[in-house]
Parts: C-alpha cells; sequence; structure tokens
C-alpha cells in the first residue's frame, strides 16, 4: 500500500526510543473481553473485545516483515583460489538476492510470509519487494470470512495459551517459511568446491545420498574422510534448515513485540501447539490454514506441506516439473540472463563496481545438488526428509489490553504510560487512570 496513511501511521510510533522499547517490552496477555475463570488471577474484563484497527495491524505487519529496500551485500565477493579444490567464492554466491525487509533472513532468501487472523476472517499478507520504500503490500488477501477457529485444547493449542489465544477482538499473526528454497541454495553452498561438504544418511545404512559419485575417491570435490571433518548427516542438514525457519520466526515476533510495546498495545509470542496442523495436516478436525498436504510416496513417512494455493506455492512437483528444475530455477534466480547478480541497476552496489564478476555455481555443484535431491525423494518420496516444505513454529498475537486487570492484581509497573494512553492516542478515547 504505497499510501501517505502508513508513513503517517509510522510517524505516531517514530518518536518512542528503541531503549525504551527493549526494557518496556513485555509479554501482556490479558484483553479487553477476555476472562480467566480460576486461580489467583481470576478476572471477568467488563470492557467489550476491541479489534486493533487496519493501521494497527499494518504497523505489526510491518514490524514483522515490511520491505525496507535493498540489503547492501557486502561481502567479499573475491574469486579466490585457496580451497583443495579450486576456485571458491562462496560468499559472493551465498545471498539468494538484495532485498530488504525489517528482519534479517538466511542467505537473504526472505521466504517468510505472515496469515492473520481477527474478527474479519483469516488474511495472507505477502511482503512483495519490489518497492524499495518503507511500505506495507497492498496485496493484502483474504482467504476466509471467519476468524480461524484455532480448537481450544492439545494438541492444536497448547494448555498455557487456551485462556487468552486468538480471543475475540485479536489479531493473530502467523508467520510461515517457505523452507525449500533456503535449503537449495544452501546445498549449493555446502555441496561446492570450496566446502565440499558429504552428507550421508545415518537412517539409511549411511547411503552417500546420491553424492557417491562426486566424493574425491571418485575423483569428485567432496570430502568424505572423516579426518577433513565435513561429513554431515542428512537429519542434522534437515534440523539446520528446520531451525533457520524458526529462528526467522522469532525475529518476526520479536519485532512485532517492539512494535507493541511502541503502540502500547499488549501481546506476547506464542509457541504452536502443532505446526503442521495449523498448516492443515488433518483438515478433518481443523482446517489450519488451508495447506495442501501431499502424501509421500514411502508408507510412515509423514505428509508434506506444498502450497496454500493459489495464494503461495513451495518450488517443488508439481509446481516445477522436477527436482532438477527447482535447483536450476534457484541457480537462475541468481545467475540466469534475469538473475539478480546478472541485472545491473537493481542493485546496491555502483554500476562500475558491479561489474566485478560473481561466479556462478560450478556445474558439478549443481548436479551434486540434483543428485542429492533425487536421493531424498526416490528414498523418502517427499522433499526434504525430515523438515516440511513449509514451517510455521510461533505466532504473534496483539490485542487491545484490559489495564483494570493489572490494576487489581498486579503492582505497578505492569503496564507503561504508553499503554495507559494508548486509547487517547490511537482511538480518540479516555487516557486509562487505575480505579483502585
Ligand atoms: C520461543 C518463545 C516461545 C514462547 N511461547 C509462549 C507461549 O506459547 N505462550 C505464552 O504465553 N508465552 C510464550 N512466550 C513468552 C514467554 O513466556 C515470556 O517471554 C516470558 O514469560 C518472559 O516474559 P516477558 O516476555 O514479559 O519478559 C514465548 C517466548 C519465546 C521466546
Amino acid at each position: 500500500m504505497k499510501n501517505s496513511r502508513l508513513s503517517a501511521s509510522l510517524l505516531k510510533v517514530a518518536d518512542y526510543p528503541l531503549v525504551a522499547a527493549l526494557i518496556n517490552r513485555r509479554s501482556r496477555r490479558f484483553a479487553v473481553g477476555m476472562d480467566i475463570t480460576r486461580g489467583p488471577l481470576q478476572f471477568s474484563s467488563q470492557l467489550p473485545p476491541m479489534p486493533l484497527a487496519k493501521e494497527e495491524e499494518e504497523l505489526l505487519l510491518f514490524a514483522g516483515i515490511g520491505d525496507t529496500g535493498n540489503n547492501i551485500g557486502d561481502m567479499a565477493f573475491d574469486e579466490h583460489t585457496d580451497t583443495a579444490q579450486g576456485t571458491g567464492n562462496s560468499e559472493g554466491r551465498t545471498l539468494m538476492n538484495f532485498r530488504g525487509r525489517t528482519i534479517p533472513s538466511a542467505c537473504g532468501a526472505h521466504t517468510s510470509q505472515i496469515f492473520l487472523t481477527n474478527d474479519d476472517g483469516v488474511f495472507f499478507n505477502p511482503c512483495h519487494h519490489e518497492l524499495p520504500q518503507h511500505d506495507v503490500p497492498s496485496s493484502i488477501v483474504k482467504v476466509s470470512n471467519q476468524r480461524l477457529e484455532i480448537p481450544r485444547r492439545l494438541p492444536y493449542m497448547h494448555a498455557f495459551n487456551q485462556p487468552y489465544s486468538n480471543v475475540a477482538g485479536s489479531t493473530y499473526f502467523i508467520p510461515v517459511t517457505s523452507v525449500v528454497p533456503i535449503y537449495l541454495n544452501l546445498l549449493l553452498l555446502l555441496l561446492s568446491e570450496e566446502y565440499g561438504f558429504f552428507i550421508i544418511d545415518t537412517e539409511n545404512a549411511d547411503a552417500p545420498c546420491g553424492l557417491a559419485d562426486f566424493r574425491q575417491s571418485q575423483g569428485g570435490h567432496l570430502y568424505e574422510q572423516p579426518k577433513d571433518g565435513r561429513i554431515m548427516r542428512l537429519r542434522d542438514l534437515d534440523s539446520m534448515v528446520a531451525e533457520t525457519a524458526a529462528i526467522e520466526q522469532g525475529i518476526i515476533c520479536q519485532n512485532m513485540m517492539l512494535m507493541t510495546q511502541a503502540m502500547g498495545l499488549g501481546g506476547s509470542i506464542q509457541t504452536l501447539g502443532s505446526g503442521r496442523h495449523m498448516l492443515g495436516c488433518n483438515p478433518e478436525v481443523f482446517e489450519g490454514l488451508g495447506f495442501q498436504f501431499e502424501a509421500a510416496t514411502r508408507s510412515g513417512v509423514p505428509s508434506n506441506p506444498i502450497g496454500r494455493l493459489p495464494v503461495w506455492n513451495s518450488l517443488l512437483p508439481p509446481f516445477v516439473k522436477s527436482m532438477s528444475e527447482a535447483v536450476q530455477t534457484v541457480v537462475k534466480s541468481k545467475f540466469g540472463p534475469e538473475g539478480f547478480y546478472r541485472q545491473k541497476g537493481y542493485t546496491p552496489w555502483k554500476p562500475e563496481t558491479f561489474d566485478v564478476p560473481v561466479l556462478a555455481h560450478s556445474e558439478r555443484t549443481i548436479d551434486a545438488a540434483i543428485a542429492f535431491c533425487e536421493y531424498v525423494q526416490k528414498i523418502y518420496g517427499r522433499f526434504p526428509a525430515h523438515v516440511d516444505a513449509f514451517r510455521c513454529a510461533y505466532t504473534y498475537q496483539a490485542h487491545h489490553l484490559d489495564m483494570d486487570f493489572y490494576d487489581m492484581h498486579f503492582k505497578q509497573g505492569a503496564y507503561t504510560k504508553t499503554q495507559a494512553e494508548h486509547q487517547e492516542k490511537w482511538h480518540g478515547g479516555e487516557r486509562h487512570v487505575s480505579k483502585y
């Protein structure tokens, strides 16, 4: 939304000091309209639920994944020859694009997006990157007319979240990360001449994950000797990718929390009871976000979320013809004729600097990455083997606080002046004054 409304909104919080946000940020879970029916903090809100205004949601989305122009790509980009197997330039090849958001992203991938649900429905907020300005996207897509009803029981919702999670009036933000592009990019790094990692599948008799022909003993470039310390287990690689996605979601949530404090709202990060259920792995019980799950062709292996059609799909068959095409798509997006490393103009560097040739991935690296993917597809009947193609681990809820609850049960300091002034500053209401 290329509009002045957001800029005016940003101005409303621009003066709030970062240090104050860091110090005063707190998980504040009790919203207007809520009840805690048991225990020492029992309280029944006397105020009706109050949904967040669009402006408030937009600011939180901006904090979470807002587009802030190009990253500066200030890495070495050197072509050097100090590896055992020839030239190396992994630094220069690591970045997947020059996008910049309010959050950092491994390899600059930026494949996390946010779904949100509120009293009006479920929305998908894909952050576009074409606009290098402080903006939120115009294309928020409504994917359902009703608030997502997350079953208020395990395994869908943690017991400790059940009293306050996704209550009326709240906005429940659900970051989801598309994992395959990052995975393929990491493979192109790990299987480069410079890295030369050899990946084994300890759950399949130490199989070489399709990489047998690429080993040094076969005239290849991958280090297969334990003394070289470059043997990696498939399970560990998959965990690394899963962690990368979860970390990114954690950063999104922290950004939203700092923005929550600057605005004087309440809210908290929440661990999902089950990310797979949230995506929609068991629609008979809980529709979740409506992702399409593809059954693995091997029994006992979990199904894989491959897309939320028509708004988002993974870099996997049937959206590409094969895993070979998936790998080539990543390579092309970087080094093809239209690839971002080959585009003049859309870079953070001066034009004369951009003429520095950035080495493309070598053919044997690409072949090794394809062979690896084909192995995983064949043995596990899905890709990746142990991490889902879309990952959803944490959510972030924001809401209007019921300060009477805090006044009644807490010593002073449970909320700050910014919360007390929120209604006055944002909704033309009155400043909160404690009745107790
Ligand atoms: C990764 C992570 C997951 C969390 N999950 C939940 C959660 O599911 N429910 C919840 O109420 N708080 C959750 N929290 C918030 C913590 O409970 C909270 O940060 C902690 O109690 C300290 O309080 P503070 O945030 O107010 O400083 C989570 C925090 C993190 C970092």
